[in-house]
């Protein structure tokens, strides 16, 4: 099981998250419930923070990709950490205002922006909008003329690396809807496009090669590739860059399968990629760039513990045993989405030794609405409480209503004392946008 400081057994057999018993935080907010653990998502940001400024001279700044769990709680965090954050939507980049964050911390990405969120984004000054497409630059130079203003930007290449993880979340491979290639020119052809724009302030570059990655190398590689670019650009167009964007990926712990990488491991992600931008720049004759990184799961992602109910419980001789569960799909899409495994454990019986291997299932009507197929348990009972680790990251964000479910609400827990984040939906909130057409009634 995972080691994390603050997710342990305690004297009572029970699961502990941040101080707090599982089993009493399924009590008193019923299930299912996500539980966010506070010190975690604080001290990920720290380790980030502290790397990029105690080994590059506090010259960059680090962005909590806020799609991986976006609620106004997120960026109260964020901004009390000192740190940035990325957003891919005026839905979170509202959320991300609502909630005080400072807008010239904020970065936006997306690969169709739509007007509408370009407006949003220079009516609020964000720091910077990241190009992925001539139109958009069109668009964000209008809106930018329109106010008279210069708006800061960086391009998103695609460097081309292939990383190790699965394929619906690669973004720099040759065939990606992300970013402009550097192989066939694409890059170079923006940033001179991009240069003749009277209101687009061209900083610098973007990649990001995909998510959940744990190899060094595929980080060092883009890096490098990204350092070659920039010092071609330097040689062709003049082009000095001032900014780097490295993105996000870094792996996490789901199931023993994985590397488990302490809080301070990702000090070493860091160090190995601040290593490759700083002998690039030498060898390149570049001065070093103001650099970016965009961590999401690794931020959030093993701070999250979804906790359920175990109800109807099946076996099929010689198949499968299904344990049935108060959520599903509707709160976890991964492994119906990308076949993602979890570890799990009963949080009410959380000392005793497995047995048995179970499939947990949703309650949705739909065979595939499975959170995984081969937990390692202890005999469950209908009433046992089920928490599935590891859950912090795109859950709740690609959470649905489904079936009409309600989305289940998300609590944050410090040291024993726990409030919600994100109450609970009601009915109410379901039909709440629904209209019946005269002619229906
Ligand atoms: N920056 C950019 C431009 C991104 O597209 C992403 C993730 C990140 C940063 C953060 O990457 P992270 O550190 O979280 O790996 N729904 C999928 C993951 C999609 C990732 C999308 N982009 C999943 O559940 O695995």
């Amino acid at each position: 099981m995972n080691t994390r400081e603050t997710l342990k057994v305690n004297e009572r057999g029970h699961l502990e998250i941040g101080g707090a018993d599982a089993c009493d935080l399924a009590e008193k907010f019923t299930t299912p419930l996500y539980v966010f653990d506070e010190k975690h998502i604080r001290d990920m940001m720290g380790i980030y923070r502290d790397t990029l400024e105690e080994e590059y001279g506090g010259h960059g700044l680090v962005l909590y990709a806020s799609k991986a769990f976006s609620c106004e709680a997120m960026y109260a965090i964020a901004k009390s950490e000192r740190i940035g954050v990325d957003v891919v939507s005026g839905g979170e980049l509202y959320t991300a205002l609502k909630a005080g964050f400072p807008a010239g911390k904020i970065y936006m990405h997306g690969n169709n922006k739509q007007r509408y969120e370009i407006e949003e984004a220079l009516d609020a000054h964000i720091g910077c909008i990241v190009v992925d497409a001539f139109s958009e630059a069109d668009m964000i130079e209008e809106a930018a003329a329109k106010r008279g203003i210069v708006q800061n930007v960086l391009i998103r290449i695609n460097p081309g690396v292939e990383a190790h993880t699965h394929a619906y979340v690669q973004t720099a491979t040759p065939d990606s809807k992300f970013g402009f290639s550097v192989a066939n020119g694409a890059a170079e052809e923006i940033t001179r496009y991009i240069l003749t724009k009277k209101h687009l302030n061209l900083r610098g570059f973007h990649c990001h090669i995909g998510s959940q990655i744990f190899e060094k190398d595929s980080f060092v590689l883009a890096a490098e590739k990204c350092l070659r670019f920039i010092s071609e650009m330097k040689k062709t167009l003049g082009f000095e860059t001032e900014e780097l964007d490295l993105g996000g990926g870094f792996g996490i712990w789901y199931t023993d399968e994985d590397p488990e990488v302490p809080a301070e491991g990702y000090r070493g992600y860091l160090t190995a990629l601040l290593d490759a931008v700083k002998k690039g720049c030498s060898e390149y004759g570049l001065k070093e760039p103001f650099l970016l990184l965009e961590p999401g799961r690794s931020i959030v992602g093993e701070a999250g513990v979804t906790l359920y109910r175990v109800g109807a419980i099946k076996e099929i001789p010689g198949i499968r045993k299904y344990l049935a569960i108060d959520g599903g799909m509707f709160d976890n899409p991964r492994f119906c989405l990308y076949g993602s495994k979890y570890t799990a454990v009963l949080a009410n019986r959380a000392d005793e030794t497995p047995e048995e291997v179970v499939a947990v299932a949703g309650k949705c009507c739909e065979s595939g609405d499975l959170i995984g197929t081969n937990f390692n348990l202890p005999k469950a009972k209908t009433g046992d409480i089920l928490a599935v680790l590891s859950t912090g990251a795109y859950n709740y964000s690609m959470a649905s209503n489904y079936n009409r479910n309600l989305i289940p609400p998300a609590i944050l827990v410090r040291e024993g004392k726990a409030a919600y984040i994100v109450r609970p939906q009601s009915y109410e909130d379901l039909v709440r946008n629904d209209e019946i057409p005269e002619y229906l009634k």
